[in-house]
């Protein structure tokens, strides 16, 4: 089993092997006693894999209750966040019991956010069963709901006690969800990891257990360095927001009917873009992307105006008073931080789009 540690203030390991879903009570034995466990799911993972997951808690001891909610980022609100929260208070889960996230990004920070505010906090497992949960999402410990104002809004830093992961699930995944996690995938490349990202780009079929097992593996490396350097995202953390301004813009400018991984893949292009353009670069990452943009049949264009892009970034929680964030590539594989007046983020976007 491949076992990766987040050496964060209170370490945990990211395991990964075929198979795992169906040993998901056994590992959480290893973090946990017997207790109750309330499994959070979508309706697709239910069907999928909510009783693989629950007969493995129950024949571990578990006392295992189940909740399911509509699949979707619409399902990050806070009606159904306190939806969850009332449902473990009905079923009087103590602090001494725990949540289980089954699913990709939106259950992984709903339940991550209702772990950290119920009783003012309790433990709780991932198991992503999504490329973009598994590469990104499911790891660090952000959780988050959004508001009517934007995307991640209202959230807590909540390190999980263990993420299981297993790659059979990608087999899974419709073309384009698989897509949302590949970009996060080259993102974790362009931010620290020349080799992931050319091995990407050069992926000449290789066997599809393999290329994803690469994929998480080296995308969670880059994860585990970075937020184990800065766990509540006051520096280095940021680099791994690359693409991410113009990506949550796009997200809620098409009412989140683009999704995640996508947007951020016109972010990429939207940054490279800028920083070529204002000679921020040191090379022409810009054409690279693209190439594994086009490559991958991604979306290069943006839909939206540079001054829609800069209004709903201007929300963004990346803001810090009158400054935002952006995150620059300087070559394939090293990415730096740089400040811009929310002034300024027009002509950022005049640069990129
Ligand atoms: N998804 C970016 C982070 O976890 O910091």
């Amino acid at each position: 089993m491949n076992k990766i540690t987040i050496n964060t203030a209170v370490p945990y390991d990211v395991v990964m092997e075929r198979g795992l879903l169906s040993r998901a009570g056994e590992l959480a034995l290893g973090v946990s006693d017997q207790c109750k466990v309330c499994i959070v799911t979508d309706e697709n993972t239910h069907r999928l894999y909510n009783d693989t997951v629950a007969e493995s808690m129950a024949l571990s001891g578990f006392d295992v209750y189940k909740i399911t909610f509509p699949g979707g980022e619409m399902t990050k609100t806070i009606d159904y966040f306190s939806t969850l929260l009332e449902f473990l208070a009905e079923n009087q889960f103590t602090r001494s019991d725990m949540l289980v996230a089954l699913g990709g990004g939106v259950i992984g920070d709903l339940t991550g956010f209702a772990a950290a505010s119920y009783l003012r906090g309790v433990g709780f497992i991932q198991i992503p069963t999504t490329l973009l949960a598994a590469v990104d999402a499911s790891v660090g410990g952000k959780t988050a709901i959004n508001l009517v104002a934007g995307k991640n809004l209202a959230g807590a830093f909540h390190q999980p006690k263990l993420v299981i992961y297993d790659p059979a699930t990608a087999e899974t995944l419709s073309h384009d969800i698989f897509l949302d996690g590949l970009a996060e995938a080259a993102k974790s490349g362009v931010i620290e990891d020349r080799e992931l990202f050319e091995y990407i780009l050069a992926a000449d079929e290789p066997p599809f257990s393999e290329f994803v097992m690469r994929l998480v593996d080296s995308s969670v490396r880059v994860k585990a360095k970075l937020v184990e350097q800065d766990e509540h995202d006051g520096g280095v953390r940021q680099l791994l927001n690359f693409g991410h301004t113009s990506a949550h813009a796009i997200e809620r400018l098409s009412n989140y009917d683009i999704s995640h991984g996508h947007a951020v893949a016109t972010g990429m292009l939207i940054a490279s873009k800028a920083a070529l353009v204002n000679k921020w670069s040191r090379s022409d990452c810009y054409s690279q992307i693209k190439t594994f943009l086009v490559r991958y049949g991604y979306d290069t264009e943006c839909r939206f105006t540079p001054e829609q892009m800069a209004a709903a970034a201007s929300v963004d929680k990346k803001r810090r008073g009158d400054t935002i964030s952006v995150v620059i590539p300087l070559d394939i594989g090293e990415c730096a931080l740089m400040d811009i007046p929310a002034s300024g983020l027009v002509d950022f976007f005049k640069a990129g789009i």
